[in-house]
């Protein structure tokens, strides 16, 4: 099996600090869930001062024989001062108890009293013997500098600071500022990089944050009031990127998903269709969808396809509206679109109209049972259309004039 790789390198000569990137790309479900062949990054950094080594986060228990490998070619373990466990989810705080026991558990561990607690429940007394538990806005001087600890709790858990080391103008931001892939750069320095990058931060926050997502856009309010964001040099994320070149961009991305902005004319389409009645359709729909001057984004459940769910949830946020297709499968909506859409609800619960289109063949049930879910959610159900076999000549006036209606919703 491919043995991910480790890249170090200095982000800064003063202060002096590394990242230690571990790049995933053998993950497949993210969380045992979120497909994710692009991979993602678990970003570590560590900082020398004066008589002061300090470590942000860590990486996957799984990776911590090569993490280890390349933190002692920067620094002996033993003589990490500080560890700041921004957020104990173990894609960043798998390797503590390891890196402990190189340093002889001489460090002290920083973070809040949720991360004290979780991280006890994970890897035991130890590793919490000398930890110091911070508050929100709470500062320590360490090695001669101000470091200010922030609370976002549920980005992406209860547990969950930021890091702002005040001298420097320096965010460690963890889950917050991250996304899936491997980009080739370790900044943003690079356009081309940034644009491949930023769909796979949409999926990431949805999949990831997305139950949340609420908390995205009030917690870049408290970091924005607090006038950090507009001050920061470097946002340093523990997945993807570093922001550096245009630092505010990554929370300005965030809170467009979080309050899901659209994009202007982007109709997400999803369907399933077993013997080729939904797909008839939703040709027609498609049709009518781009008289009416809108950009259809397309994904189908079909005998030949089945696309991943966590890409689909990447596409609500930015999206003006979207059509639901759907077969009635055994008195139930068909299980690929019931799975789908409880992901939507959970995840990407957002204020934008829906329109439902289905197919059945001797008893019509998945339109009504679609129509009872989105009822209890933020989406407006703005029609649902649905008949049986063959689309017929009416039926093909019904799905327009559905069509109609959702555009004008929009509008
Ligand atoms: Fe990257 Fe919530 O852990």
């Amino acid at each position: 099996m491919k043995v991910p790789e480790v890249r170090v390198e200095k982000i800064l000569d003063d202060p002096e600090l590394y990242i230690i990137r571990v790049d995933d790309d053998r993950i497949r479900y993210f969380e045992a869930t979120w497909d994710i062949p692009e991979g993602i990054t678990y970003n570590a950094y560590l900082m020398k001062l004066d008589g002061t080594v300090v470590l942000f986060d860590l990486t996957k228990k799984e990776y911590t024989e090569m993490f280890l490998r390349e933190l002692k070619k920067l620094v002996d373990p033993r003589e990490i001062t500080h560890i700041i466990v921004h957020h104990t989810e173990p894609d960043h705080s798998g390797a503590l108890k390891a890196v402990l026991e190189a340093n002889g558990y001489r460090a002290q561990v920083i973070g809040t009293i949720f991360a004290r607690n979780l991280l006890q429940g994970f890897y035991g007394e130890e590793v919490v013997k000398n930890f110091k538990v911070v508050k929100d806005g709470e500062e320590l001087d360490i090695g001669g500098r101000t470091f200010r600890f922030i609370t976002v709790p549920w980005l992406h858990w209860p547990d969950t600071m930021i890091t702002y080391v005040v001298e420097d103008r320096l965010i460690f931001s963890c889950d917050a500022g991250g996304g899936y892939g491997i980009p080739e750069a370790i900044d943003d320095s690079d356009e081309d990089v940034v644009k491949n990058y930023l769909p796979y931060v949409t999926k990431y926050i949805v999949t990831v944050i997305g139950h949340y997502h609420k908390y995205i856009v009030q917690n870049i309010k408290k970091l924005k009031e607090l006038g950090i964001v507009d001050e920061a040099r470097a946002i340093l994320p523990g997945h993807g990127l570093i922001w550096r070149h245009n630092p505010r961009r990554i929370f300005e991305h965030y809170e467009a998903v979080g309050a899901g902005v659209p994009t202007k004319d982007k109709v997400l389409v999803i369907y399933d269709s077993m013997y080729g009645f939904v797909e008839r359709r939703i040709g027609i729909v498609l049709d009518e969808l781009r008289k009416l001057g809108k950009n259809p984004v397309i994904y189908k459940f079909t005998d030949r396809e089945a696309p991943a769910v966590s890409d689909i949830l990447g596409e609500v946020p930015d999206s003006e509206a979207i059509i639901i297709g759907a077969s009635t499968y055994e008195a139930e909506i068909h299980p690929r679109i019931r799975y789908t859409l409880y992901e939507i609800l959970d995840k990407a619960n957002y204020e934008k109209p829906v329109l439902i289109v289905g197919a059945f063949g001797w008893g019509g049930v998945a339109g009504k049972k679609i129509e009872t879910l989105i009822a209890r959610s933020k989406f407006d159900h703005v029609a649902t259309v649905e008949s049986r076999g063959m689309p017929l000549p009416e039926d093909e006036e019904r799905l327009r004039e559905g069509v109609r209606k959702l555009v004008a919703w929009i509008s």
